[in-house]
């Protein structure tokens, strides 16, 4: 798997982005605001981040897709781990991500990768998407709040 920054004359890849958030008007501001990578395999796109500075030395993984058929065979946690040493690379002192209550998969992945929970924005997104939104038989209500300190 290879990584890298996209080329400002390309396109973002948004089948892969609404994969992790289905507001494709957030998603358009966040990936003009913020650094969008992608990932590919043999030339195939399989993956994307996009990282947005927010605060002083604080950046935000506002966005992680792996394709859907290449799920399940640890290419997100190796992006995980590219988008935790790019921040550190370029200075940034802390990482921050944000994850639905009802994501079970994503809480365990990133905790795995050296995140903790700091805080719960309840009703998020009850606040900021039209559509109920389900996942393993939970209402998706509340954004779980996650960060890490990059020293
Ligand atoms: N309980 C415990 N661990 C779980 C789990 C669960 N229910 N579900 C996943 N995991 C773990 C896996 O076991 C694995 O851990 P390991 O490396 O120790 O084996 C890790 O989480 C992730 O595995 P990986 O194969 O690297 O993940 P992936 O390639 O499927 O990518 C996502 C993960 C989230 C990027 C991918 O599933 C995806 O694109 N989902 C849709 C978009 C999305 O939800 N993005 C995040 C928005 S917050």
């Amino acid at each position: 798997m290879r990584v890298r920054e996209l080329d400002v004359n390309e396109i973002p890849p948004i089948d892969l982005l609404l994969l992790a958030d289905p507001s494709r008007k957030l998603i358009e501001e966040y990936v003009r605001r913020g650094t969008c990578y992608i990932a590919e395999n043999n030339k195939e796109l399989i993956g994307v981040y996009v990282l947005l500075p927010t605060r002083p030395e604080t950046v935000e993984l506002v966005n992680i897709a792996v394709s859907e058929n290449t799920q399940g065979k640890g290419f997100g946690r190796q992006l995980l781990m590219d988008a935790i040493q790019k921040s550190k690379a370029e200075g940034y002192k802390t990482i921050e991500v944000g994850t639905g209550n009802s994501s079970i998969g994503q809480l365990a992945l990133y905790q795995k990768c050296g995140f903790r929970i700091t805080g719960v924005d309840r009703d998020f997104f009850i606040r900021h998407y039209e559509n109920k939104i389900f996942e393993n038989g939970i209402w998706c209500r509340d954004m779980i709040r996650m960060s890490q300190d990059l020293f």
